[in-house]
């Protein structure tokens, strides 16, 4: 992949507060920044432990952050975020605008590391990602999701979207899901 491809600059990089009593610490110490060309090897390598060759994630995500988003009914506008813990790539998401299903956006790829699961990680990427929809005044977005994907299908559900065919949720606005905060844990207070 070519290394003079640099991504729009979307948004400054975004570091989780100090957790208040009570409230949950898992994510402290979890940035949320906007992708860049270095990242694609990591995010590569976290979508091909569900599927496919670190090969194929490489081009599709690199091609993607170029703006090469190979998906249907897409318009120009995307967006890729990081969540890094120590200064390692423990998931991203991705999104764009489209005409897919009446919609403003799509939300393309949200994945995070088995061993950062359940806390509350994607919850901020889908989070800051619906921010930069909001943004693009794109409020209608739709999501690609298995309907034995139960994880996934929680997660979009717990920030506001609803089933729209078995194999698709959306969020009629998705500024309800900016509105929406990550459950506090109690293994982690
Ligand atoms: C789906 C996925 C991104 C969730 O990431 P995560 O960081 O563990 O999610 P969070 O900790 O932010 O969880 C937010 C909410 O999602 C739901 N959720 C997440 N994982 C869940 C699970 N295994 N079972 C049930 N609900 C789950 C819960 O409602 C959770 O809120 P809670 O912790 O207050 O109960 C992660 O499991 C993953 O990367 N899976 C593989 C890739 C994938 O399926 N991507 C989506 C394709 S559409």
């Amino acid at each position: 992949m070519g290394s003079n491809h640099k991504p729009l600059p979307l948004f400054e990089p975004v570091a989780t507060p100090s957790p208040l009593p009570g409230k949950s610490a898992a994510t402290t110490g979890v940035v949320i920044r906007p992708a860049e060309v270095d990242d694609v090897p990591a995010m590569a390598a976290i979508r091909a432990a569900e599927w496919e060759t670190e090969a194929y994630w490489e081009r599709r995500i690199g091609n993607y952050l170029c703006g090469e988003l190979g998906a249907q009914h897409a318009l120009p506008g995307h967006a890729v975020f990081v969540a890094i813990r120590e200064e390692v790539v423990i998931g991203f998401i991705a999104g764009h605008r489209t005409r897919r299903h009446s919609c403003d956006g799509e939300l393309e790829w949200m994945d995070v590391t088995a061993a950062h699961r359940r806390q509350g990680i994607a919850g901020k990427l889908v989070v800051t990602l619906a921010a930069w929809f909001v943004e693009q005044q794109a409020l209608r977005v739709c999501i690609d999701v298995k309907p034995e994907n139960t994880a996934a299908r929680a997660l979009y559900a717990k920030y506001g979207a609803r089933p729209l065919n078995p194999h698709w949720m959306f969020w009629e606005d998705i500024r309800v899901a900016t509105s929406t905060s990550p459950t506090a844990h109690p293994a982690d207070v």
